[in-house]
């Protein structure tokens, strides 16, 4: 450590410093009528991130039109926490028909997203779906054809680009500061509350998710498309199920009423979440949607493992690797090039242990509350092959994916006036390749060899990511 140069992180460029310039193309015409939208997929994320906290921002440009779900509970519930008096439809086509919006949200199942963008865009809207795209090769040729011939758009919404520490180091790596990069690699850490959460509810069977490969890994696999700047050509996996599903001696019905409910250690009680009793377990009675399942349901048959290696079209290889029962959430990612190296991580507990320690052990000494008013950071590490390495403080934004939701809503909705510099901005294509790679990782695990993505749609990997 004696040669590093700790930047102070008044003295860096900060993440979002870069978002300035030409505009992007995706960005929605801001104009003087409100958009028109409707939202499919009234579950957690679509009243929140799409809804509420859409009106509470954006109320001057936009309007819903109307809501989507197969249950109707839900449905009913999410007009009222959004605010809206817009009508319900429990028929997809009927809510466009009636309501002819010109933006379509996708925010269902995963495996049903096709399903809605396909029928959007054939009726006229442009769409705004959820990652990931979509969760097979199939499903996924059928949404490129689709958009290609109906000239509508599709924004996939990939949130992770626009968290600060991800631009940062998006814009690091443009400024070539490490030379041309060669290698990467890049792993995440789910811990056993977010990591078993998959293994409760529809994300831990297959046909609905595509495997976390594809629902949880395409976030990370787009964020390498992005920073590597070229396509994943090919790809070779291993991944198994050994700590959730089958791989316990009890399994009980859902937690609320679980006879091991004082012996497993991953019991989990619903009825203390108001909004998610309201939202899920009211509703059971239309769907059987239990919420607070139980995770060591035989059903369930994704990998709680993952390790993934990537040949990009431009030579870098990646080692990628995913967890899902560890004892914290995080992440460790490094670059290496051919002039130095980059080293970041993100929520490692001795690291934020000893950021309190070294960044405020002075602080402290002096000032008995400094603890409280401490502004929280990221770090990354850069190493020079041949000389000094430097530490770079990313101001960190707590909640709501780093703040990249903020952002990327921002750019979505005032789009004409948010340039673009870095290509934050994911369409179909970006949305295609993160889950290419998540298919072709989970085919490769399932048929034991290495697979070229080009075998999977009419895609061509390309060296500069297909511009
Ligand atoms: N970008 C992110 O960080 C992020 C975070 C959370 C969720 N998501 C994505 O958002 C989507 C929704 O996730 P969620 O957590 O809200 O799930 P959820 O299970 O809470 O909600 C999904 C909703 O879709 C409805 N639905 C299912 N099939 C349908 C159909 N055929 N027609 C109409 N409605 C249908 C369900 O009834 C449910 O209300 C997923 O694709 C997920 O991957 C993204």
């Amino acid at each position: 450590m004696k040669r590093r140069n700790f930047l102070k992180t008044s003295g860096i460029v900060t993440a979002g410093s870069l978002l300035m310039a030409p505009s992007t193309s995706f960005g929605f015409p801001v104009t003087a009528d409100k958009k028109r939208i409707a939202l499919v997929g009234t579950g957690s994320r679509g009243p929140t991130m799409w809804g509420k906290s859409l009106l509470e921002d954006y109320n001057e440009l936009i309007e819903f039109v109307g809501l989507c779900d197969i249950n109707p509970g839900r449905l009913s519930f999410a007009r009222e926490f959004m605010g809206v008096s817009c009508p319900v439809f429990t028929d997809f086509t009927e809510m466009m028909v009636k309501t002819k919006p010109e933006i379509l949200i996708v925010t269902t199942v995963d495996a049903t997203h096709d399903e809605f963008i396909v029928k959007g865009m054939e009726m006229g809207a442009d769409v705004i779906s959820e990652k990931p795209m979509t969760t097979d090769e199939v499903k996924c040729q059928r949404i490129l054809d689709a958009e290609k011939k109906t000239g509508r758009k599709l924004r996939v919404t990939f949130n992770y680009r626009y968290g600060t520490l991800f631009t940062k180091i998006k814009e690091i790596l443009t400024e070539n500061r490490i030379g041309r990069v060669t290698s990467v690699d890049f792993h995440w850490y789910l811990n056993t509350f977010h990591g078993a959460d998959y293994f409760r509810r529809w994300h831990g069977i297959r046909s609905k998710s595509g495997t976390l490969l594809v629902h949880k890994a395409s976030h990370h696999f787009d964020l390498l498309n992005w920073w590597i700047d070229s396509d994943p050509v090919e790809v070779h996996a291993y991944g198994k199920l050994e700590h959730y599903g089958r791989n316990n001696d009890f399994r009980g019905n859902k937690c609320r009423s679980c006879q091991y409910a004082t012996n497993c250690k991953f019991f989990w009680d619903i009825t203390k979440n108001d909004y998610y009793m309201k939202l899920y377990v009211a509703n059971e009675n239309h769907d059987g949607y239990i919420r607070d399942n139980c995770l060591w349901r035989e059903e369930i048959d994704i990998f709680d493992k993952m390790a993934v290696q990537v040949k990009y079209a431009n030579d870098v290889q990646v080692s990628y690797s995913l967890t899902t029962y560890s004892p914290y959430e995080g992440l460790t990612i490094a670059f290496n090039g051919m002039n130095g190296r980059l080293d970041s991580w993100q929520d490692l507990p001795w690291r934020e242990q000893d950021k309190v320690n070294q960044a405020e052990r002075h602080v402290k000494e002096m000032e008995q509350n400094a603890g409280e008013n401490r502004e929280d950071f990221d770090e990354i590490v850069l190493s020079d092959n041949f000389g000094a390495s430097q530490m770079v403080h990313v101001p960190k934004i707590r909640g709501g994916h780093g703040g990249g939701d903020r952002r990327l809503k921002d750019q979505i909705f005032r789009g004409e006036s948010i340039p673009d510099p870095l290509h934050h901005a994911a369409g179909s294509r970006d949305g295609a390749m993160s889950i290419l790679l998540g298919i072709a990782a989970r085919k490769s695990i399932d048929e034991g060899r290495s697979v070229r993505i080009e075998e999977l749609t009419d895609i061509k990997p390309h060296v500069t990511r297909g511009r």
